[in-house]
């Protein structure tokens, strides 16, 4: 928490879901946060103390902040950052169709920038190509000169937040990244490391365009590792090896890690399918190559209909008028965000081949959006509900419900027991233990549950099953 001398005015305009994290945790450190939000419902549903995304502990700290005087919201930009020492800015900037637009930071810098007092320094939080952070502070300075007023510094700080650990990323980061784009006294770069100092992270000061791609950087590598996993998910199918076991030794070289490697339908979400799409198609920069990231995105792409090949095979060959049960939606657990979800692909190919799909997905917005972008697709307001008379049902996100389902009870709502795990998510013993056809992505399935290292030869898409309560004699159908 601040101490009295440590105390940073800050504005945050943008309260969108980077925007209200960053104020509601520089509040949390004691500072005196004013958030900036033109959407007038957006506005006053965070006056009446309700956050209009899902995203654990917000909406609690959100009134909890506001409550202790620390965080106040405002509708007008000039009364909301003209006392603030430091001015975030965190419009969006994803031009909804999966580009990159700089049009929503341009207006939002030409309504800004003129009110920020002369002694203030201006700290950009959105996600931005290279090419427009080169040019901002020159763009700000020029905004600056027609309004009569004196330079100000100009910072892009990136920020490394998940979905669904949003806050504990922001309070407890492993590093804070300053990017530079003009402060040729430091004192900017002095305020803003004086409102981080709660942080207890590394601070990194570097160059603006450095610190873009430090952010671009993270989010390629940590994509290329989930391709990477998928592919090797693939090789160890065609071999019956075990991807978990592999991943698990890998993981003990320090120089490897064994975080992002969980191979299964692949990433989603606002973040690593955008930059990887955008480096793929030459948008970081222009003539540079980028073959690897044109893999990462291809493997990736393909995933949803490796799940789709598997739930054919675990139906004997056909998914024309057959009845699956979808279980998730969102692109993880823990949020309510569908964008890029690797479920709506899977849903659109199913329904495409003929199948029925019956989705639920704990987060009912999540339902709801994901009708409207998936026509056809039906949804249900339970897993009991969506599992019920089901041909096969499909795991596409690992939400701790699905986890700690009663399997043996759901094996009984289905028609036929049979399952295909997006996710690698569920203990396969276990699963053919409740009578269930299974089949993942890379785990060698051992059909009596019990003999780990027994050996068998397993196809890439060859599904365990053991004849529901009957001989025990466990059968593998390719
Ligand atoms: C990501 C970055 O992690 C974060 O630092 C950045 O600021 C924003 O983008 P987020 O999009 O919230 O965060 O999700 P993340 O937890 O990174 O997961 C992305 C996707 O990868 C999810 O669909 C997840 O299911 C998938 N994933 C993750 C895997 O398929 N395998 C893994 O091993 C890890």
């Amino acid at each position: 928490m601040a101490l009295w001398g440590e105390i940073v005015r800050i504005s945050v305009v943008g309260l969108g879901y980077v925007g209200l994290v960053t104020a509601v945790g520089f509040a949390k450190w004691g500072h005196q946060v004013t958030g900036v939000e033109a959407d007038k419902e957006r506005l006053l549903a965070l006056l009446s103390g309700s956050v209009p995304f899902f995203e654990p502990h917000l909406a609690g700290l959100v009134r909890s902040e506001c409550a202790s005087g620390r965080l106040r919201f405002a509708a007008s930009t000039r009364e909301g950052i003209n006392r603030a020492q430091l001015v975030f800015t965190a419009v969006g900037t994803d031009d909804g169709h999966g580009g990159w637009q700089t049009d929503t930071m341009s207006v939002c810098l030409e309504e800004v920038v003129p009110s920020i007092a002369d002694d203030a320094a201006l700290v950009v939080r959105s996600t931005l190509p290279p090419d427009f952070v080169r040019r901002m502070p020159t763009l700000v300075n020029a905004i600056r000169v027609s309004a009569g007023k004196p330079d100000v510094p100009v910072f892009l700080n990136p920020e490394f937040t998940r979905e669904g650990q949003a806050l504990q990323d922001f309070l407890t980061p492993e590093r804070v990244v300053i990017g530079i784009g003009d402060d040729p006294s430091g004192k900017g770069t002095t305020l803003l490391k004086r409102a981080y100092k709660s942080a207890n992270a590394p601070i990194l000061e570097m160059g603006a365009v450095d610190a873009c791609f430090a952010k671009l950087g993270a989010n390629l590598f940590l994509a290329t590792k989930i391709s990477f996993a998928n592919e090797l998910a693939a090789l160890c199918d065609a071999h019956g090896a075990d991807i978990n076991s592999v991943v698990g030794a890998m993981a003990l070289d320090s120089r490897i890690g064994g975080k992002f490697l969980r191979a299964g339908i692949g990433f989603g979400g606002s973040c690593l399918p955008h930059q990887v799409t955008m480096t793929a198609e030459e948008r970081v920069a222009a003539d540079v190559g980028t073959p690897l990231m044109q893999a990462v995105r291809r493997v990736n792409d393909e995933q949803p209909q490796r799940l789709v090949d598997r739930l054919r095979a675990i139906l004997g060959g056909t998914l024309a008028g057959k009845s699956i049960a979808m279980l998730g939606l969102t692109f993880k657990p823990e949020t309510d965000d569908v964008r890029e979800a690797p479920a709506l692909r899977v849903a659109e190919i199913l329904l495409s081949q003929g199948a029925d799909i019956v989705a639920y997905d704990p987060m009912v917005g999540a339902r709801s959006r994901a009708q409207a972008i998936v026509p056809g697709l039906r949804v249900a307001a339970s897993a009991r509900a969506a599992l019920t008379g089901a041909d096969a049902a499909a795991l596409v996100t690992e939400w701790r419900e699905f986890l700690e389902l009663d399997w043996t009870e759901a094996a009984e709502w289905m028609k036929t027991p049979a399952i295909v795990d997006g996710r690698n998510a569920l203990d396969p013993a276990e699963m053919l233990r409740c009578g269930f056809r299974y089949a993942a992505f890379g785990r060698r399935i051992d059909l009596d549950g019990t003999s780990p290292h027994r050996s068998f030869r397993i196809e890439p898409t060859t599904i365990a099953t053991k004849a529901p309560r009957g001989n025990g004699l466990p059968v593998a159908v390719t």
